[in-house]
């Protein structure tokens, strides 16, 4: 898998800083959850070419960021060190358990990514985020909902509320039921929320994304 991501993404990175250079709305949302909590040490798994772990940083967080895309990675280092901000960025794909070799952090924010996996890929990588969380840490993530309807059914069905536009590249939309039941084993939920992204790229074209803002707290 880690090749083939690599591959895809990378190739997405070659058309530069694809989604614009602004922190995003649930960013800003997620630094003030993880203020209120004292929390210090962040990670951001998938952290593309750095827009929100820049910012992160630039908030007072300590951050470490990491992308399974080197071509992403390699544009955030020279970005952050523009900037003159100190962010800890790596390659990895968070699939990797020898990831970050069992260090764990007070808080994770985790932008975008759940949802580009089929279901036992979805559920490892909740299994991953808990194993690189402290206990009481927080875990603040964004996906995609079924109320997405500039994106919801478009491709192959390949599993429910999983459509695929792209051949191999799954995009699974969730139900509010399901965003409250990948939490609730292990986590008490702060908040869950739909909210907006509006997303612009290269050629001037924008969209909005109707996605789930949820954040909780490992117990
Ligand atoms: C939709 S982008 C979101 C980027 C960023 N979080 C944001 O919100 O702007 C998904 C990101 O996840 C990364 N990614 C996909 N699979 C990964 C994996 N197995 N390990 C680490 N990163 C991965 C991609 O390279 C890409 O940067």
């Amino acid at each position: 898998m880690t090749s083939s991501m690599n591959t895809y993404w990378n190739s997405r990175y070659a058309d530069g800083r694809i989604w614009g250079d602004d922190a995003i709305p649930s960013v800003k949302r997620t630094s003030d959850w993880f203020r209120e909590y004292y929390v210090n040490e962040v990670l951001v798994p998938g952290c593309g070419y750095g827009r929100n772990s820049i910012w992160l940083a630039k908030q007072g967080f300590q951050v470490t960021a990491f992308d399974v895309s080197d071509v992403a990675i390699q544009m955030a280092t020279e970005d952050a060190s523009r900037q003159g901000v100190n962010v800890n960025y790596f390659v990895g794909n968070l699939f990797k358990p020898a990831l970050l070799n069992g260090i764990q952090f007070e808080g994770i924010y985790l932008s975008n990514v759940l949802h580009l996996f089929l279901s036992d890929d979805r559920k490892r990588l909740m299994e991953r985020m808990d194993a690189m969380l402290k206990p009481g840490g927080m875990l603040a993530l964004t996906c995609i909902s079924v109320h997405d309807q500039n994106n919801y059914g478009i491709g192959r069905e390949v599993e429910a509320n999983t459509f695929e536009k792209h051949e191999g590249k799954p995009l699974h939309f969730y139900t509010e039921a399901e965003v409250l039941q990948i939490f609730e084993e292990n986590y008490e939920v702060l908040t869950h929320t739909l909210h907006v992204q509006t997303e612009s790229d290269p050629s001037g074209e924008s969209e909005d994304l109707q996605l789930w803002f949820v954040v909780g707290k490992k117990r």
